[in-house]
């Protein structure tokens, strides 16, 4: 039985995820809530040689869309069953860097798979293990595009990608949120980082009281 919090952060690269999960963890840790932090494609040790397949190996630089629809899949059905779900039984929170939404959008929307094929398999994979809450980090893609392009280090496979394929991401995800108000919270991904994890808290504290407060 689900009683844990499931949590997940979307966005572009570069919009910030990583520290604002890091940052919310620790504010769940000060108030006695030990999160289970998990990435996607990733999470498990199949989903990190998927990851591995996916984003470094030079056997993946063939990738055909499809089969990266497939592939997400596989990384998140297995974490899904591996991680999430007896996390949020065992009454947890988790927080994943992206989820199902990242399909949707970078699969459906910017690689121009068939939406229903892509929310079939979606399903398939997580079945009802869904989030209670994402929070879209939101960029204009030329600042996310900028960022990427002034990060440290070199960029992997799924960062290659030209500046049309971030504003299809973007897109993407603004239709992703309009269509479902309820799970989404949509944050300007350029507030300073103390701005944004205030605004993070503020939403779980409001929309999930009655978690905090047990
Ligand atoms: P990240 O480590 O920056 O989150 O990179 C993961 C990359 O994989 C990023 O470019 C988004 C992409 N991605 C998809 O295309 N589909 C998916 O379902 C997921 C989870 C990630």
């Amino acid at each position: 039985m689900r009683r844990g919090l499931f949590v997940t952060f979307e966005g572009s690269e570069g919009c910030g995820k990583s520290t604002q999960i890091r940052l919310l963890a620790s504010w769940l840790r000060e108030r006695g809530h030990e999160a289970v932090l998990t990435r996607e494609p990733g999470g498990t040790p199949a989903g990190d040689a998927i990851r591995q397949l996916l984003q470094h190996a030079p056997e993946g630089h063939g990738l055909v869309p499809e089969a990266e629809l497939f592939l997400f899949a596989a990384s998140r059905a297995q974490l899904v069953r591996e991680v999430v779900r007896p996390a949020l039984a065992a009454d947890r929170v988790v927080i994943s860097d992206r989820f199902h939404d990242s399909t949707a959008v970078y699969q459906g929307v910017a690689r121009c798979l068939d939406p229903a094929m892509t929310r079939m398999v979606n399903g398939y994979a997580v079945g009802e293990t869904v989030p209670d809450v994402t929070f879209l980090l939101d960029m204009d893609a030329r600042e996310a595009f900028g960022r990427l392009h002034r990060r440290e280090g070199g960029r992997d496979r799924m960062e290659s990608e030209p500046l049309a394929f971030y504003e299809a991401v973007r897109d993407g995800y603004c239709r992703a949120a309009e269509a479902e108000p309820d799970r989404f919270a949509v944050l300007d991904a350029t507030l300073s980082e103390t701005e944004l994890s205030g605004c993070i808290r503020d939403i779980l504290l409001d929309r999930f009281h009655g978690f905090f407060s047990r």
